[in-house]
């Protein structure tokens, strides 16, 4: 079944002082998301991700078009018992203790009375704040809070969750951390949608992602896809420094680092340079296609689109 279906969802705020200049923060955008899918909302600050997740949210109002959630429409009560959502900057009152704002939230979400303990304990468990649950918010750190926000996202167990920069203010093993219960909460059958401008996790984590940039979807489809290989480009890897001359004469683009070299030359000419290197007795580490990065992707698909259009259909 769809998890998520946007068809041309489009804003525009009124700004100024008598807001009567438009600024159109997303183009009409149609978008589907597959159950089961970890799908990465990817674009530069400003972008739209945000506004495109507040619509989903029911928290600002489209301009045009319409979504449905897990089949259901954006305002409808039923569907809202089966999501979790984690805003872009979670304000938690900093009085309450990590513990007692959870309890609120299960309230709100409707976990019965009897279970809310245990579920908040689990819950605590699984973002790796076991033994804080009762410390005030206030002194918890961006990420740990981060992590409380994660907490209350997926306390009332929803099939479908939104997380709006998951991994913002989190140190490298924190980001694991998520990435690791993203997977987890995958593994349990649920739909993760999430935004995020950092493109290494998104590469490490997502089925698909979408690209989007000034308000405007630029590219989407499955990563594997996306960073599909450079026709005809081979790396080899080998270790020591040595350059054989015979490789530089077959046109391979050598890097020095540490002790290895890196050549990446035309595949046609892979057999005579593992040749050359077997001459040398140089020890061979690795010979694998050159794939362009989603890094490389994302840069492409955010040239104006004229620049584009002669790059890449
Ligand atoms: N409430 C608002 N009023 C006016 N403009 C807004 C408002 N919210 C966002 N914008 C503008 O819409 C664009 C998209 O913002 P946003 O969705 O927050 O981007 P992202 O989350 O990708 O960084 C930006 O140019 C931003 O300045
Ligand atoms: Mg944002």
């Amino acid at each position: 079944m769809t998890a998520i279906e946007i068809l041309g969802l489009e804003k525009t705020y009124s700004v100024g002082f008598w807001r009567k200049k438009p600024k159109c923060a997303l183009k009409p955008l149609h978008l589907r998301v597959e159950e089961g899918e970890i799908f990465g909302f990817l674009g530069p600050n400003g972008a739209g991700k945000t506004t495109t997740l507040k619509l989903l949210m029911g928290l600002v109002f489209p301009t045009a078009g319409s979504a449905r959630i897990l089949g259901m429409e954006v305002d409808d009560p039923r569907m809202k018992a089966q999501i979790g959502f984690l805003p872009e900057q979670p304000y938690f009152y900093d009085y309450l203790t990590a513990r007692e704002l959870l309890n609120y939230y299960g309230q709100l979400s409707g976990v019965a009375s009897k279970e809310r303990a245990h579920k908040i304990d689990e819950v605590l468990q699984r973002v790796g704040l076991p033994e804080v649950g009762g410390v005030q918010l206030r002194k918890f750190s961006k990420g740990m809070l981060q992590r409380v926000g994660i907490a209350q996202a997926i306390l009332h167990d929803p099939k479908l969750v939104f997380f709006d920069e998951p991994m913002s203010g989190l140190d490298p093993m924190g980001r694991r951390e998520v990435r690791d219960l993203m997977e987890q909460l995958k593994q349990e059958g649920k739909t993760v949608f999430f935004s995020t401008h950092i493109l290494s996790d998104a590469e490490a984590l997502c089925d698909r992602v979408a690209i989007i940039h000034k308000g405007e979807l630029r590219g989407v489809g499955a990563v594997a896809d996306l960073t599909s290989s450079v026709h005809g480009k081979v790396e080899i890897v080998w270790q020591g420094t040595t350059v054989p001359s015979s490789l530089r004469a077959l046109g391979a683009e050598c890097h020095v680092t540490g002790d290895t070299v890196r050549a990446v030359l035309s595949e046609a000419n892979q057999d005579s340079a593992i040749e050359a290197l077997r001459r040398e007795r140089l020890r061979l580490i690795s010979v694998i296609p050159v794939r362009t990065s989603l890094e490389d992707y994302f840069v492409q698909k955010l040239q104006p689109s004229e620049a584009v259009a002669g790059v890449r259909s």
